[in-house]
């Protein structure tokens, strides 16, 4: 049996480290070989961005292309692993190019950091004694980053909140084109000994709000009915209010708009999961209990109009998108030199993403499309290789069967088809 505790691990190196794990695991010398192999080029990078690293896990890159975004064509660079992802964006923003494209706006780019005041007497009484403190607290804040103050950014309000037993102190921050996460959370824990001091209370968490939605971003395209056809737009707007009216749905749908903006997030080494969080709590607020992050309807000449808004905290400077030089070279691809342009274009492509989602659904559905590339995917974990590859995804998408066992059988392994 594997035993988990494996002190010192961290200070080995990295093949030390997947020498010891593949000891522990009795992985085969061919895996170990693969993962060093795979590690090759950026294992030294992975080894400064994370801990006990023993390899690199490969995305493939995609661009999607056909985009327009504020009246500027733009190719986006898109890091999945799930099929039909990028090309449902080359074909959503294909089909709405001719009505110019997807329009955008984005709020200046504030970030929430909270601090919970446990133990508050007099709940009134404090946040008119902090209220009155605001400028001692934009001053705190802001000595924690000069070089923001600098470029424009810092504090710029303070808001409180109670919940449940506790005062919420809110710092709103302008943090310009990082994503914020760590100037917020640095200015939260700086200000935290003179919260205690003034009011008396004790100081609990001091960490950002992913609820980020004083940092959203809008998008809205024109879909013509003359190039997806009348009847599209009447399915989409039966998927679209199926979502509206059932979270199960709106979930899914979601899902769907978060597969387009994770990829470009994951691509730009922005923090995926600190925009999903965001996007699905602000879902939960725009309508009991769950709502869609997009909007559809059909304007006075029978056009598809679609719209978005959720929160967008990426940057384009600090973290991993610095220290990656594959974030900086899809940064180079899109030419997004402001973390607002790259919150828009993400917003974009979350709505074209959602289009063609409902367009596959409310029409064929999505599997024939999904599976004519999924099929790849399933031949290899079957074990293809080389040209056997795509003639086995060809010949498992013909039959109409996408599946491991039957992959494996027209590779030679009769016994494995269970049809
Ligand atoms: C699959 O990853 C995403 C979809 O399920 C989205 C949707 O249903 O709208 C196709």
């Amino acid at each position: 049996m594997t035993n988990s505790r494996l002190p010192g691990l961290h200070n080995l190196t990295r093949t030390q480290r997947l020498a010891l794990v593949a000891r522990e695991t009795g992985l085969a010398p061919a895996q170990v070989a693969r993962l060093n192999e795979a590690a090759q080029i950026d294992g030294d990078l992975a080894d400064m961005l994370s801990e006990n690293v023993i390899g690199v896990m490969g995305v493939p890159l995609g661009v999607a292309t056909n985009l327009i975004v504020d009246g500027e064509d733009v190719l986006v660079p898109m890091a999945s692993e799930e099929s039909s992802v990028v090309a449902a964006v080359c074909n959503g923003a294909r089909a709405c190019r001719a009505a110019g494209g997807v329009t955008t706006e984005a709020d200046p780019p504030r970030m929430i950091a909270q601090l919970q005041l446990i133990g508050v007497e007099d709940m009134a009484a404090t946040k008119a004694l902090l209220q009155g403190r605001a400028e001692e607290i934009a001053a705190i804040c802001n000595a924690c980053d000069p070089m923001l103050v600098e470029l424009g950014g810092g504090f710029r309000a303070l808001e409180l909140r109670e919940a449940g037993e506790f005062l919420v102190v809110h710092l709103i921050v302008d943090v310009r084109d990082a994503m914020g996460a760590n100037a917020v959370n640095t200015m939260a824990e700086a200000l935290a000994p003179d919260l205690e001091r003034w009011s008396g209370a004790r100081v609990g968490l001091r960490i950002l709000s992913n609820l980020a939605d004083r940092r959203l971003v809008r998008a809205r395209a024109l879909w013509p009915a003359s190039e997806i056809g009348a009847d599209m737009v009447e399915g989409i707007l039966a998927a679209y209010a199926f979502a509206a009216a059932d979270p199960y749905r709106a979930a899914t749908h979601n899902k769907g708009i978060m597969n387009g903006i994770d990829a470009v997030a994951l691509a730009t080494g922005n923090d995926f999961r600190a925009i999903e969080a965001g996007a699905h709590a602000y879902a939960a607020t725009r309508g009991a209990p769950y709502a869609p992050l997009s909007r559809w309807r059909r304007d006075s000449a029978g056009d598809l109009l679609g719209e978005i808004e959720l929160p967008m905290p990426v940057g384009i400077v600090g973290g991993a998108t610095k220290a990656h030089p594959t974030a900086q070279a899809a940064l180079a691809i899109m030419g997004a030199t402001s973390a607002g342009r790259l919150a828009r274009v993400m917003a974009a492509v979350g709505l074209v993403q959602n289009f063609s989602a409902m367009r596959a659904l409310a029409g064929e559905g999505i599997q024939r499309g999904h599976m004519g590339l999924h099929a790849r995917n399933v031949a290899i974990a079957a074990g293809a290789t080389g040209a056997e590859i795509e003639r086995i995804a060809q010949q498992m998408v013909a039959r109409g069967e996408v599946r491991e066992d039957v992959a494996r059988a027209l590779l030679g392994d009769k016994q494995d088809v269970s049809t």
